[in-house]
Formats: C-alpha cells, sequence, structure tokens
C-alpha cells in the first residue's frame, strides 16, 4: 500500500484545494491530509485565517479524498509524521517547490502544479472591501505600524494625519502614503483609523472617528477615565463600529497560551500576580518632560496591568499607589499594589528606576513565570513544589508585534469576533478607571481630560 500525506490550511475550502487532494489522492493507495491549527499559522506568520479548524477539516473530509485527517500544530511535525505514518510519497502545491526537499531522505517528495487564479488570501479578500487605514500621529510608534500593516493582507494605508503638515508630508514621503493636515479630508479618504499621538489627544480623535464612522484602533493607555472608555465603547457599539485599545501583549500568541495555561488550573488557584516593565528614558524625553500625561504609569502602566485585570477582573477592594518622583513631579517609578477578594496582585514599572522586568503568576499548586520581556512573550515556565517538575512553553514573537492587533482588528472589521477577548472592553475601562485613580491621586486632576 503506497501511502500519501499532504498538509495545508483549507481555508475557505475552493477548487485549487479539491483539485490538490484529488491528485495527491490518485499517487497513492492511502491518503493522509494534516490540517493546520490557527496557532501555528499565526506562528508562520499566516494571519487572518477565517474559517474554524472545525469547519476546514469538514471540508477535506467532505471531497472524500482523505483516508484520515491529522491535526499540524507546529514546525516540525511533518519529519516526524512522515516517520510515524510510514509514509512513501509527501505532496504539496508548486508554490511550496524547494522547500521540502530535506524529506527527500524519507520519502519522495511530490510538487503537484498549482491551480491558477485561486487562493484562500484571494477569497478573503474578495467581496470584501479593503479597509483604507489611516494614521494620526508621526512618531516612533507609528512607524512601526506601517511594516507591520504590510504584513496582513486585507487592508490598505491610505494616509496620516497630523496637524504640522511638515511632520505629516515627512512621514507621508517616507512611507508613500498621503499626507492630511485637514481631518475632515482624512476621514473621508479612510475607513478605520490607527490612533498613535499623544495620550492627551486619544479621546477627542476616538470620538471624532466614531462619529464620523470609523473603526478605531487606539495605543495604550486609549483614555485615562472610566467614564470616558464607557462613553466611547457605548458610541462605538451603536454605530457598529470597531474600538480597539491597542496593547500589543493581548493580542500576541504566546501570551494569549500564557494566560490560558494559568487559567487551565494546573497551577491551582491564583492568589498573587506580580508584573514589572522597566524602561529607562532620557529625562529630557517626552515621556518624563509631559508634566500632564507622562511618568512611569500613564506610560507603561497598560502592559503591567493587563495580566492583573484578565486574571482577577475589576473588583479589587484596595488600590494604593506608591510612586517615587522626579523634580517635576513625574513619576519615576510606580507600584500599583491591589487587593481582591481572593488574591493580591503589585503592578510595577519604572521609566526611570531599572529592574528586573518578570511576570509572576503564583496559586495554590505552583507558578507561572515570563521573564523579561514578557511584554513580547515568547517563552515561560510553570514550577510547582518539587523543584525538579518544570513545564516549558515557547511561542513566536515576530518582529515588532504590531502584526497581530492588526489583524485581530482587521478580523473583527470583517464581523468575526472570535477574537474579542483578547482584551475586552471591560478590561480596557477598568485599566481606564486604575489610571484615573493614579492621576487623581498624583497629578493636578484639572488638568486632565484625556
Ligand atoms: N493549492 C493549490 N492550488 C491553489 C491553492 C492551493 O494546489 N490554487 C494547494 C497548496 O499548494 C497546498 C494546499 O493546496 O498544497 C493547501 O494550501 P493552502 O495554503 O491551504 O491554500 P492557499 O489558497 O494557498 O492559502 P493562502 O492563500 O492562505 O496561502
Amino acid at each position: 500500500m503506497i501511502k500519501v500525506i499532504t498538509y495545508g490550511t483549507y481555508d475557505l475550502f475552493h477548487e485549487g484545494h479539491y483539485r490538490l487532494l484529488q491528485r495527491a489522492k490518485q499517487l497513492g493507495d492511502y491518503l493522509i491530509v494534516g490540517v493546520t491549527t490557527e496557532e501555528y499559522d499565526r506562528t508562520r506568520g499566516k494571519l487572518n485565517v477565517i474559517d474554524s479548524l472545525m469547519t476546514r477539516i469538514e471540508n477535506v473530509k467532505k471531497t472524500g479524498f482523505a483516508d484520515e485527517i491529522i491535526i499540524e500544530e507546529s514546525a516540525g511535525q511533518k519529519f516526524r509524521d512522515i516517520q510515524k505514518y510510514k509514509v512513501d510519497i509527501f505532496t504539496v502545491g508548486s508554490d511550496w517547490t524547494g522547500q521540502f526537499d530535506y524529506l527527500k531522505d524519507y520519502c519522495e517528495v511530490i510538487y503537484l502544479e498549482r491551480t491558477k487564479n485561486i487562493s484562500s488570501t484571494m477569497l478573503r479578500t474578495k467581496n470584501r472591501q479593503i479597509p483604507r487605514i489611516g494614521i494620526i500621529g508621526t512618531g516612533r510608534i507609528a512607524n512601526r505600524f506601517i511594516p507591520e500593516s504590510k504584513l496582513v493582507s486585507g487592508l490598505s494605508t491610505q494616509g496620516v494625519y497630523n496637524p504640522h503638515m511638515e511632520h505629516a508630508l515627512r512621514f507621508a514621503e517616507k512611507w508613500e502614503i498621503n499626507a492630511y493636515q485637514d481631518l475632515e479630508a482624512f476621514f473621508e479618504a479612510i475607513d478605520a483609523v490607527y490612533i498613535a499621538s499623544p495620550h492627551g489627544t486619544h479621546y477627542a480623535y476616538i470620538k471624532s472617528a466614531l462619529e464620523h464612522g470609523k473603526h478605531v484602533l487606539c495605543e495604550k493607555p486609549m483614555v485615562l477615565e472610566t467614564a470616558r472608555a464607557e462613553e466611547l465603547f457605548s458610541c462605538a457599539k451603536e454605530k457598529n463600529l470597531v474600538l480597539m485599545e491597542g496593547i500589543k501583549t493581548a493580542y500576541c500568541p504566546g501570551f494569549a497560551n500564557l494566560m490560558g495555561i494559568a487559567c487551565s488550573g494546573i497551577i491551582g488557584n491564583i492568589r498573587n500576580v506580580e508584573t514589572c516593565f522597566t524602561k529607562l528614558e532620557r529625562p529630557d524625553s517626552r515621556e518624563l518632560t509631559d508634566v500632564i500625561y507622562g511618568g512611569s504609569f500613564t506610560e507603561l502602566g497598560s502592559y503591567v496591568l493587563l495580566p492583573i485585570v484578565k486574571l482577577f477582573g475589576k473588583e479589587y477592594k484596595q488600590l494604593l499607589f506608591h510612586s517615587i518622583s522626579g523634580e517635576n513631579g513625574l513619576d519615576l517609578f510606580t507600584k500599583a499594589s491591589f487587593i481582591y477578594p481572593n488574591g493580591i496582585a503589585t503592578a510595577t514599572c519604572g521609566l526611570g528606576v531599572k529592574s528586573e522586568g518578570r511576570l509572576l503568576i503564583a496559586g495554590t499548586k505552583g507558578y507561572l513565570v515570563a521573564e523579561a520581556p514578557w511584554w513580547k512573550t515568547t517563552y515561560f515556565e510553570v514550577h510547582y513544589e518539587d523543584p525538579g517538575k518544570v513545564e516549558k512553553f515557547s511561542d513566536r514573537f515576530l518582529g515588532e508585534g504590531l502584526r497581530y492587533e492588526i489583524s485581530d482588528f482587521l478580523s473583527m472589521i470583517n464581523g468575526s469576533s472570535k477574537n474579542e477577548f483578547k482584551l475586552t472592553r471591560g478590561e480596557s475601562t477598568t485599566m481606564a478607571g486604575i489610571m484615573e485613580q493614579f492621576l487623581r491621586e498624583n497629578r493636578d486632576y484639572e488638568h486632565m481630560g484625556a
């Protein structure tokens, strides 16, 4: 009996898939089809898969060509499967020519002619209007956004807005997009906006964008007040628009996995969460000189609050802030201490004090630890009472990591809410409330209003 194996995502099942499976089956007597998981696809940079794993498996099954269907979860699995299933022929489409020659030592490798003019990527973008994205802000993060957005298929970056035309022009020239100084004209030209302007401007830009019917992805911290977060989320809901806070950690595959493991019960009931993120900034930086919106907590707080709010929620009984401040009153280092009904937590961040950046989640049976840069989660460990028993987990975090949130933003615009859990409206609102308390206690609140 000749055994054949082939692999694919089989998203939005199409004729190219059908013809590939048909010919693969004809190569032998028994066909095994490996269908990729969404997680694996994300780690290899294939974002925006629409159909669930079950739907994709069902579609492969319906062709009647597969004698066995397996799930492909990681790189390196093909090599193992071929030996495990005693495969004679490995086959894939000609778009992969040469890439699997390393398997020739174990079986025959055949690249089948790919069917022309059809692909899942084409179908994902066909019949869908490709959202035109505009960027507000021309700083460091905005510059990271463009190359990352190019890796997500199905959107186009249209233009940039900055009230100072020379900044907009410089940015637009660099990235070959249009420059806008007039907000009305900018909104006219786009469907969705990425806001990467200073914190204090977020609220007004989001409100205006929503009023103009635009979807919004806003850099963290989205807003600094509970009432404002509630108002904006309600407005978005009413208008059927997407409003997402861009905390990149929340959307990266490793962090989602870490949260899943922490909540799985393997470390028992979670009782203590400690997070720390420090990043030394120059004393003359915007972060340490903007006396209204600068400082460590407004700058880095979103990262260190994220695991705490995701794991313990909004019902804290007490929240205390302790800061070390510079001469201008801005916090160089802040510790936020929470008491929850069943646990405690501390979130530490600093722009002027260096410390070990770590995420520690302690439970009644064990603890989970991720070292810096845990906010770009690639690796974490689970430890137990027995020091010899350590479980290790790793994931990929590609590039600047913005591609993950952009891809989720796009899926939400396209009507899928399957990734909404990664950072919910309630979690963003809770974080805005924590920022609000910090600012009320530490700043001249009359001057706030972001
Ligand atoms: N395939 C094919 N002809 C096509 C499209 C895909 O023969 N027109 C083959 C691929 O070469 C692969 C299998 O079908 O062996 C599964 O491919 P998959 O990556 O799931 O499909 P694509 O349409 O290529 O998906 P995408 O656009 O997301 O890359």
